[in-house]
């Protein structure tokens, strides 16, 4: 059942190329306009929206942060990231012109059902994207969109989370079809581009050997900090989190822009360092700035671990280590750059002896508030 490897996790995280392509079939027609028969909510109420939140907790809500940047990119829509059981308890702002999207891999999750709830009591629209046919959250929606990660057996999210950024992308652009115009043009060739990312997840995918190899060196490490910007900082968020549970060392993931602000205070010599670094194709110049980013932390001494494009050579001079991505439009790839920190968690909880698939003091599915 673990289909040749020694553990799900290892499992799931080559399952990935298939959790995002079985995410996208059958959701566009022979033209490639995305059709979502699964959407019970009329077109007027949806054409309504005027805001968007997403709820969820730990790496859904990474999830949730990723689809943030595109959806707001495609629909224009303001969308807010809040974590489940902070917005319950926050007084939200949330009308009949909301659009509430959960995101829960098993659909059971205390903290994003009572948030869920309580926004349907305010009058919002609610859509639930799920793994778990049958589960509770979904039937506590108005509408669902599951994503078809196949089950998520290890206890850290690995395949759901691809699944759940397709997913969400899914929904934002079919929200931007539905306001037509210029917004319709960028769903059909972003659609296309998504159709392409699990043979280049595959592709990643087998070139993960000195990963594996950097992360049994790093056995003994007692902290690792993860940086990124744009899309790439829930990644660097999900990267530290994957460590924390799984290898139990201590790691912290930060926009890199705020590094200046404060964290570049615990640059010391030694100090490992990912770093998730913007397409050369991002806007405004970020690939650039991460770039500096590197160049000062390897100038006090930090050991950079730099997750960068095919074919950018320019992080090559500051890099102790370039782990290379398949090249991708910006906003996919997240889709792609998670994989080697996934990749990393796994190899370097193995290397201290530790149980994969079942970190200690968690559960799979936290049905507890
Ligand atoms: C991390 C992890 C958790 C879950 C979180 C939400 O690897 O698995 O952070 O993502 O507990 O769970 P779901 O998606 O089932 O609501």
């Amino acid at each position: 059942e673990k289909g040749g490897y020694a553990t799900f996790m290892e499992k799931e995280i080559h399952d990935q190329p298939h959790a995002v392509a079985d995410t996208l079939l059958g959701r566009t027609d022979a033209e490639g306009r995305l059709v979502l028969d699964e959407m019970s909510i009329s077109e007027e109420q949806l054409n309504a929206v005027d805001r968007i939140t997403i709820v969820a907790c730990g790496t859904a809500a990474y999830a949730g942060m990723v689809a943030k940047y595109a959806i707001e990119h495609w629909t224009r829509i303001p969308v807010e990231v809040a974590l489940a059981h902070e917005f319950r308890y926050c007084d939200p702002i949330v009308n009949e012109r909301t659009l509430v999207v959960s995101i829960s891999q098993s659909g059971e999750t205390m903290d994003t059902l009572m948030a869920v709830k309580h926004a349907r009591e305010l009058g919002a629209i609610t859509v639930s994207v799920c793994n778990t046919h049958g589960s509770t959250i979904p039937r506590e929606s108005d509408a669902v969109l599951y994503t078809h990660a196949g089950p998520e057996i290890a206890v850290a999210s690995t395949k759901a989370f691809l699944a759940q950024i397709t997913a969400c992308y899914v929904l934002g652009l079919y929200l931007a079809q539905l306001r037509g115009g210029s917004y319709a043009d960028d769903a059909q060739s972003v659609m296309k581009e998504l159709g392409g990312v699990p043979a280049k997840i595959e592709t990643l995918l087998g070139q993960m050997g000195r990963v594996k190899e950097i992360a049994k060196f790093m056995a003994d490490t007692r902290s690792v900090l993860f940086l990124g910007r744009h899309v790439g900082y829930p990644i660097a968020m999900e990267g530290a989190l994957k460590l924390k549970e799984l290898a139990y060392i201590h790691a912290e993931g930060f926009a890199a822009g705020e590094l200046k602000h404060g964290p570049i205070a615990l640059i010391e010599p030694g100090q490992p360092v990912f770093v998730v670094v913007p397409s050369p194709m991002s806007e405004h110049g970020l690939h650039g700035k991460v770039v500096s980013n590197i160049q000062e932390i390897r100038a006090r001494g930090a050991r950079t671990l730099v997750i960068a494009e095919e074919g950018d050579e320019a992080v090559v001079p500051f890099a102790d280590e370039v782990i290379r991505v398949p090249a991708t439009s910006p906003l996919l790839a997240p889709l792609l750059t998670v994989v080697p920190l996934q990749v990393f968690a796994l190899w370097l909880s193995t290397a201290k002896g530790l149980d994969v698939d079942q970190p200690r003091n968690l559960a799979k599915s936290v049905t507890v508030e």
